[in-house]
């Protein structure tokens, strides 16, 4: 939990510093040899390719950046133009070419801005509504790259345990790398934003209920389908044998930053009940029989 103040001067030091340490990863840097590519594509061939669709669909997070915050400043420009969208969406290429070589389809992704955040884009010419739109697009940022890093984690192991050192040493470790620089800009960004007490209580306040009314697990897009994907990536990972375990790492900025005075609130229950929702979406998916391929 960071004590220190973040200043502004802190935040875009980190960009600059990411930038110049971590590269975008080159195509050519991976090799390709997969052991048992048909044992790989059973046990992960649906966690890599939701992956892949996710970093993929980073160019409609840059969208909805630029919806959401039209005045975007040039710390936040530097990063989403020169760090994370070229790395992310290398991540995507990566992954996306991963399971083509597993005999899977390409990813098929979702590029629509959805339409709460057309309505929150519109409102938020105004000042107060852009400050509320900002600290929310920094929560999501720092839930969603939570997530990511929790998950190449545990598709790392998983690849270690298969022994299939090729994947896991030039795909999986290069990317993981760069997912936590990600999660702490968005961490020091929305901390900022506390700590400088931009918002007011009002402002605040419907921060609150905005996020617990549109909180969403990273990909989901808010649709059933992509839920119900996401709740089968948590099984395959092994996430949901700790679900509330799970919820705390999700969401301990947002519990420290907007619910502090929740005491001993230890995650925002709308968190668990996105993990929940996903999990029993996959189950009775899985119980109508019609498991994706
Ligand atoms: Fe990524
Ligand atoms: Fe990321």
């Amino acid at each position: 939990m960071p004590r220190q103040h973040i200043t502004q001067k802190k935040i875009a030091e980190h960009v600059q510093r990411l930038g110049e340490l971590y590269p975008p990863i080159s195509l050519d840097s991976v090799d390709r040899t997969i052991k048992r590519p048909r044992l790989v594509a059973k046990k992960f061939g649906h966690v890599i390719d939701y992956l892949a669709r996710v970093e993929l669909e980073v160019d409609r997070n840059v969208l909805e950046l630029l919806v959401l915050l039209p005045d975007v400043d040039d710390t936040n420009k530097t990063f989403y133009a020169d760090v994370w969208q070229p790395q992310e969406i290398r991540h995507g290429l990566i992954l996306d070419r991963l399971q083509q070589d597993l005999g899977r389809a390409a990813a098929t992704l979702h590029l629509d801005v959805s339409f709460p955040i057309k309505i929150l884009g519109a409102l938020a010419s105004l000042k107060p509504i852009q400050d509320i739109a900002k600290l929310l697009y920094f929560l999501t940022g720092a839930s969603t790259e939570r997530q990511a890093v929790l998950a190449y984690n545990k598709i790392n192991r998983g690849m270690q345990e298969l022994d299939e050192r090729a994947i896991s040493e030039t795909i999986i470790t290069p990317i993981k790398q760069q997912e936590p620089g990600h999660f702490a800009f968005y961490q020091m960004s929305a901390t900022a934003m506390i700590q400088d007490k931009v918002l007011r209580p009002w402002q605040l306040f419907l921060t609150r209920v905005l996020r617990e009314r549109s909180y969403h697990l990273v990909g989901t897009n808010q649709m059933d389908q992509y839920k119900a994907d996401m709740g089968g990536v948590m099984i395959d990972l092994g996430l949901d044998d700790d679900l509330e375990g799970y919820a705390r790492e999700v969401g301990r900025v947002e519990n420290r930053l907007l619910w502090a005075h929740k005491q001993g609130m230890e995650f925002p229950p709308y968190i668990l009940k996105a993990l929940k929702e996903s999990v029993d979406l996959y189950r009775e998916r899985l119980e109508r029989g019609l498991k994706f391929a």
